[in-house]
């Protein structure tokens, strides 16, 4: 049978453009599906740094203006590997350089409705007959909110199927009713069962709304999002479209993530070397400022410092680190009261806390392979890159059971568990449920057979992209076959 030819739209990919996890994905997911036979192009806004990293970029298509609100804009082709990039180009949304969403003061960039309606609606262009490359996918797969409206498009105009991944429901991308026209989408979808959302343009409902198909980036979390708790508003479209949703848990890149071949580390290791562990520990410990201790546990974390990811639990009991004892490295950014909070920590605790502000994927990588358990007491978790990291890393994750973590992490005390322990679970969600967590993992630490045997179990599993491409792949047979 043929394989579905497939639009795969983003609006970050590493190493170019990252604020998170869809990054890694988008740059891994596409890589795979491609390896796997799909006939599948990137879309992507052309941000400076793509520009910059694709000199020769050629154009293949000038775009007329597609709604009252948008400039004209070009597509230029470029290749990664052999990849087809197609770089959105339209200086005056794209042409700022930093995070692809955010001013420099942290706000949301004023004009992203226009930004990500013309990212939507080009999408959709190229996905219906008539397409200016003269190549028309079967399937336009977008991903969160900044390609939410292009199913809708296709909604109302027809062409391709759709499928729309969640990777965070707590982004929606909500605008005023002024960009209903503005953005060319008909007067008679401003209905809930539309885009309206609280008297508002929901690009993430809209594409909930109206997609093919609908999935998740873990079976748990595709669970989770109906039910109010987790689903910001949106549980109930979700219960209705359930028979639409898949939860497809994500990969990791096992090239760029293996502690045998990381460039990032001093001492590469693998699970039957685990002794050169230690040594990236003492490694870590030197260039965080840490005193060299091998005789406690070191933590470490790499998040987004937001309430999602429920590192104010930590900080709340980190005052005890000295006496478990352990030590703590941290790296992250993102709202500014916990930035403070934890160089706050730092300048208390020096001899057991360090902190790095800001983005580093070097020491991203050191991290997980030189602490020895990784914390992650995230509130929900729609898939989680990073305990992957540490479980590849032989740094067993401390994390709650939600989401992603649920789908990757074994508590090593579980009864009856399928798979042997790799990790421990934060039982409930106050801080001293994370403290009696610490505890626990400190005390298994000091057993050294025990802790290698979950390191082990840790190391075993496979995370690789080929399982989830093939789910991918299915999925968009029946978006295709449904169309
Ligand atoms: P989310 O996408 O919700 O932030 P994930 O765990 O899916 O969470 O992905 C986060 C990705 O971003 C990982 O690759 C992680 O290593 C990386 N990351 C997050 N913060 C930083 C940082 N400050 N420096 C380097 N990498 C970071
Ligand atoms: C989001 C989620 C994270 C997930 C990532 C990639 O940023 O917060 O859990 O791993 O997307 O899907």
């Amino acid at each position: 049978m043929k394989r579905p030819g497939v639009l795969f739209v983003t609006s970050e990919m590493a190493p170019w453009v990252k604020t998170g996890g869809l990054g890694d994905v988008a740059a891994a997911l596409p890589a795979s599906l491609r390896g796997a036979g799909v006939d599948i192009r990137v879309l992507i806004p052309g941000y400076p740094a793509l520009q910059a990293a694709f000199p020769d970029a050629r154009p293949v298509a000038e775009l007329p203006s597609l709604a009252p609100a948008l400039p004209p804009a070009r597509i230029l082709e470029a290749h990664t590997d052999g990849l087809p990039l197609l770089l959105l180009d339209c200086p005056a949304l794209f042409g700022r350089p930093g995070n692809p969403y955010l001013d420099s003061y942290g706000k949301d960039q004023p004009d992203n409705a226009r930004r990500f309606g013309l990212l939507s609606r080009v999408a959709a262009h190229l996905g219906q007959p008539g397409s200016p490359l003269g190549w028309q996918p079967d399937v336009v797969h977008v991903n969160d909110w900044q390609g939410g409206l292009a199913p809708a498009f296709l909604h109302y105009e027809g062409g391709a199927a759709s499928v729309i991944t969640v990777h965070n429901i707590a982004f929606q991308g909500c605008f005023g009713h002024d960009m209903l026209a503005a953005l060319g989408l008909p007067a008679h979808a401003w209905r809930f069962d539309a885009v309206e959302y609280h008297n508002q343009l929901s690009f993430l409902k809209a594409g909930l709304q109206f997609a093919t198909r609908l999935s998740t980036v873990s079976p748990t979390y595709a669970r989770e999002i109906q039910d109010e708790h987790f689903g910001y508003g949106l549980a109930p479209l979700l219960r209705h479209r359930a028979g639409a949703l898949r939860g497809i848990l994500n990969g990791i890149d096992t090239t760029l993530w293996d502690p045998a071949t990381d460039a990032a580390l001093a001492h590469p290791y693998s699970s039957d070397r685990l002794g050169a562990k230690r040594l990236n520990k003492a490694a870590l410990q030197a260039q965080m400022g840490l005193p060299s201790a091998s005789d406690r546990p070191l933590f470490g974390v790499i998040s987004r410092l937001t309430h999602q990811k429920g590192l104010d639990l930590l900080l709340a009991v980190a005052d005890g680190l000295p006496a478990l004892p352990a030590q703590l490295v941290v790296l992250g950014s993102g709202d500014r009261d916990m930035e403070a909070g934890f160089c706050a920590l730092a300048a208390r605790l020096p001899e057991h806390v360090a902190v790095q502000i800001g983005f580093d994927e070097t020491l991203a990588h050191r991290i997980e392979a030189g602490a020895d358990s990784f914390l992650m007491p995230s509130r929900f978790e729609p898939c989680g890159l990073n305990q992957m990291y540490s479980l590849r890393y032989g740094t067993p994750p401390v994390v709650r059971a939600t989401g992603g973590l649920a789908d990757t992490v074994v508590d090593i005390d579980a009864p009856l568990a399928a798979n042997p322990g790799n990790g421990f679970r934060i039982d409930g969600d106050s801080p001293h449920a994370l403290w009696m967590t610490l505890e626990r993992v400190c005390h298994t630490w000091h057993n050294r057979r025990r802790w290698l045997d979950i390191q082990q179990n840790a190391m075993r599993r496979d995370f690789s992209w080929e399982q989830p491409a093939r789910e991918y792949i299915e999925l968009y047979r029946e978006a295709a076959a449904a169309r």
